[in-house]
C-alpha cells in the first residue's frame, strides 16, 4: 500500500449535446460526444484517520467549492471505501485548474481522480466496469471523466462507447461567475417544453475520426446554449470576438457559462488566445490515471 497517491483528469467539453425529453427518473435523455481537454484537475490522496479535503486554486476562482461531505471527491472516496468494505480515512488535496460550475465538468473530473487515486492507495485494483458503475453514481458525465478520450454519451450521458478521434486544438474562456447545471436544465425545460429524442449527426463521427476540424466547426451543436445564452447575454459577444479573432467556431460548453473555441491547428488557437485571453487546449486521448505513487 502507497502512503500518498497523485492522480489527474481532464475538462470535458461537448462537440454535440442533444438534449431529449425529461426521463422518469427526473434526468434528461441526452445523446452528447465528449471530449477530454489537456486542461487537467490534481487529485492528490493521502492515508489518514479522518476524512479531509482540501483544495488549492491554480488560476482559478475556488470560491463556492465545498470542503464537506458533499464534495465530489470527497463522496467518490466514501463511495469507493464503502463499496470495497472499508472504514478508512483519507486526506484529499484537489488542485484546480479547471474553471469552477463552468460547464467543464470539473467536480467530475475531481470525482474520477479521486476513484482512480483511491483504488491505487488501498490496492483495491478495481476492474474498469467496477469504477464506471460506481462513477454513474457520482454523476452523468463521472464515466466519461474515468475513460477520457472522445466518446458518445447516451442514457442521461453515462453510458459510454468511446469514439476514434484525431487531435483538434481548442481555446477555452472562463466567464466570471458560474451556472448552475440544474438551473440550466431546468430553464431548457421552458425554452423547450416538448424536446424530440435526443440525436448526434453521424457526419459529426466522421469529421472527429479524421480531425476534420473545418468540417466538425459546421456539425458543433449545443441545445443548452440557447439556455445559457439566455441566462448570460455576454456570452454571445465572447462568441463573436472568438470567431473575429480567428476560431473556426465558439459555443458554450455544456452548461456553460464557458466559451470554446475550435481552431484549424496550434498557431491559430495561440492567436485566438493571445486576443481573447483564454488557454490553449487540445484533445486528449486519456481520462483519469495516476500520475504519481
Ligand atoms: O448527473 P449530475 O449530478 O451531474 O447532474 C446534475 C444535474 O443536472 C441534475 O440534478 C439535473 O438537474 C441535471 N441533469 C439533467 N439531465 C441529465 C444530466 C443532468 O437534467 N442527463
Amino acid at each position: 500500500m502507497n502512503d500518498v497517491v497523485i492522480a489527474r483528469a481532464p475538462a470535458k467539453i461537448n462537440l454535440a449535446l442533444s438534449v431529449g425529453p425529461t426521463r422518469p427518473d427526473g434526468f434528461h435523455a441526452l445523446a452528447t460526444v465528449y471530449q477530454a481537454l489537456s486542461l487537467e484537475d490534481g487529485v492528490e490522496v493521502r492515508a489518514s484517520d479522518d476524512r479531509v479535503v482540501r483544495l488549492v486554486g491554480d488560476g482559478v476562482d475556488i470560491a463556492g467549492v465545498p470542503l464537506d461531505e458533499t464534495n465530489l471527491a470527497w463522496r467518490a472516496a466514501a463511495l469507493l471505501a464503502q463499496h470495497a468494505g472499508l472504514e478508512v480515512g483519507f486526506d484529499i488535496t484537489i488542485t484546480k485548474r479547471i474553471p469552477v460550475a463552468g460547464g467543464l465538468a470539473g467536480g467530475s473530473a475531481d470525482a474520477a481522480a479521486a476513484l482512480v487515486a483511491c483504488d491505487h492507495l488501498w490496492g483495491l485494483g478495481l476492474p474498469l466496469q467496477n469504477l464506471l458503475e460506481l462513477a454513474a453514481r457520482l454523476g452523468s458525465d463521472v464515466p466519461f471523466a474515468v475513460l477520457g478520450g472522445t466518446g458518445l454519451g447516451t442514457g442521461r450521458g453515462e453510458e459510454v462507447a468511446q469514439l476514434d478521434a484525431s487531435p483538434l486544438w481548442w481555446v477555452v474562456l472562463p466567464a466570471a461567475g458560474g451556472l448552475s447545471t440544474p438551473a440550466v436544465f431546468a430553464e431548457f425545460d421552458k425554452m423547450v417544453p416538448d424536446p424530440p429524442m435526443p440525436y448526434v449527426a453521424p457526419m459529426l463521427f466522421d469529421a472527429v475520426a479524421r480531425g476534420d476540424a473545418t468540417g466538425l466547426a459546421l456539425l458543433l451543436d449545443n441545445d443548452l446554449q440557447q439556455v445559457a445564452l439566455a441566462l448570460r447575454p455576454d456570452l454571445a459577444d465572447a462568441i463573436r470576438r472568438g470567431v473575429g479573432a480567428g476560431a473556426l467556431r465558439g459555443l458554450v460548453s455544456g452548461s456553460g457559462p464557458t466559451t470554446i473555441f475550435l481552431c484549424a491547428g496550434q498557431a491559430e488557437a495561440e492567436q485566438v488566445a493571445r486576443t481573447l485571453g483564454g488557454i490553449v487546449a487540445h484533445s486528449v486521448e486519456y481520462g483519469a490515471r495516476v500520475v504519481e505513487s
